[in-house]
């Protein structure tokens, strides 16, 4: 049996059909790339409940990832993630069942593990060992660390202002890193320019169809996790939307093999910071893409994205599956960060915890109902920002005793 049921990338605009046996980048028409799988013939050969006794990392799902030889996935041991429930946090938000997949315990501590696992085993698979990208920071990270394992180079440029630790992690592993006194649009001309120039291969957000291919694994492995069915709602964090795109992606091929218990969809929500939020604008004007969105500012640094390249995607998951894309501020976020440590004991990024904020705004508007069983998405650990909580406490001399206020009895 192969390995994978790849069989041809197809343009997500003009549907036109491309070799996946060599290296692609966008369609000529500018929109990116889609990898396509022999479903029919895979479903012949796969069952869904054979996953559970495979290894518990992404590649379980290789018939359906783009990678041809086993030899070729590089592994630092992704997945499976957890999907908690938050019963207390749902009574807090007036909601039945509230779930979180915690994308936080992934190597890098990030969902970008995901995207970087596949995309660069795909990537050194067809011969290109030199890749180049932008990034807010942990997709940065996440490829840097993948290309070490894979020893590759990579070439990563980056906003000054992405979370420091992300430099740390591209340098210990070896990648050339770039800071730009900039957004990360700037970035990508930046890189854009060292493909042109250097022959670096550019892997940038959805210019490369296999990164998506390995953010859809959050969605495959939620509906296992959900024994092979569909939660109500999936709430996201949205930047360049490779995660919710890759989500509708997994819906839209489970269905396809008939391996989902039920034809519904799941609502999807994209969440951005209202300091950025091109992708809720254009939902409210009923738009099919996003513009540039002026002077991005967000405390949730993964997601400003001021002009998503994958917007015309985006849109077309949250209105086909009847869902939406809601705004928060940057106070709800940061003080939904504790909110969820304290009740929960995630300690998430501010990314995440956005959609806690989302969730709280959708049920106060009636969007949601307390039947509605709601799935947020958790794509990254709160220690990666530890400047995202201000951590106040005294500083003693040893010997001296602890004031009252933090020692004294609450018991009464
Ligand atoms: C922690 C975190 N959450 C969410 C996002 C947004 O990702 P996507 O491209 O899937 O919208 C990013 C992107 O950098 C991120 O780092």
């Amino acid at each position: 049996m192969p390995f994978t049921y790849l069989s041809h990338l197809e343009c997500s605009g003009c549907g036109t059909t491309h070799d996946a046996s060599t290296w692609q980048g966008l369609c000529a028409c500018g929109q990116p790339l889609l990898a396509r799988y022999d479903l029919e013939r895979l479903a012949e050969h796969v069952s869904p409940q054979g996953f559970a006794s495979r290894r518990p990392t992404l590649w379980r799902y290789h018939e359906l990832l783009p990678v041809t030889d086993a030899e070729h996935a590089i592994s630092l041991g992704e997945g499976v993630t957890p999907l908690t429930p938050l019963p207390r946090l749902a009574k807090e938000l007036g909601l039945g069942r509230l779930h979180l997949k915690d994308e936080g315990l992934l190597p890098t501590g990030t969902f970008k593990a995901r995207g970087a696992s596949v995309g660069v085993s795909r990537a050194r698979e067809l011969g290109r060992r030199r890749i180049a990208m932008p990034t807010n920071g942990n997709a940065g990270a996440a490829w840097a660390t993948y290309a070490a394992r894979a020893d590759c180079e990579a070439l990563i440029v980056m906003p000054v202002d992405a979370p420091l630790i992300t430099r740390s992690e591209c340098v210990a592993t070896g990648a050339r890193l770039v800071l730009v006194d900039g957004l990360i649009g700037d970035a990508g001309a930046m890189v854009a320019r060292a493909v042109a120039d250097e022959g670096w291969t550019d892997v940038s957000t959805l210019k490369e169809p296999y990164r998506l291919e390995g953010k859809k694994t959050m969605g495959l492995e939620l509906f296992e996790q959900l024994g092979w069915r569909v939660p109500d709602v999936i709430i996201y964090p949205t930047g360049g939307g490779v995660g919710l795109i890759g989500i509708f992606k997994a819906l839209r091929e489970l269905q396809a093999l008939g391996w989902l218990s039920q034809p519904k969809m799941p609502r999807l929500v994209a969440v951005q910071a209202e300091g950025c939020a091109p992708v809720v604008r254009a939902f409210d004007n009923g738009d099919t893409q996003t513009s540039p969105w002026e002077d991005a500012h967000t405390v949730a640094f993964g997601i400003t994205v001021p002009k998503p390249l994958g917007d015309r995607l985006i849109l077309d998951a949250i209105r086909q599956t009847n869902g939406c894309a809601i705004a928060v501020s940057d106070e709800e976020l940061l003080a939904d960060v504790r909110l969820l440590a304290r009740l929960e004991g995630v300690f998430a990024c501010p990314e995440g915890a956005a959609t806690v904020s989302a969730a709280r705004r959708l049920r106060a508007e009636g969007w949601l109902s307390e039947d509605d069983e709601v799935v947020l998405l958790n794509t990254g650990s709160g220690l990666k920002y530890p400047d995202a909580v201000v951590a106040e406490a005294p500083i003693l001399q040893p010997g001296e005793p602890i004031p009252i206020e933090l020692v004294g009895s609450t018991a009464g």
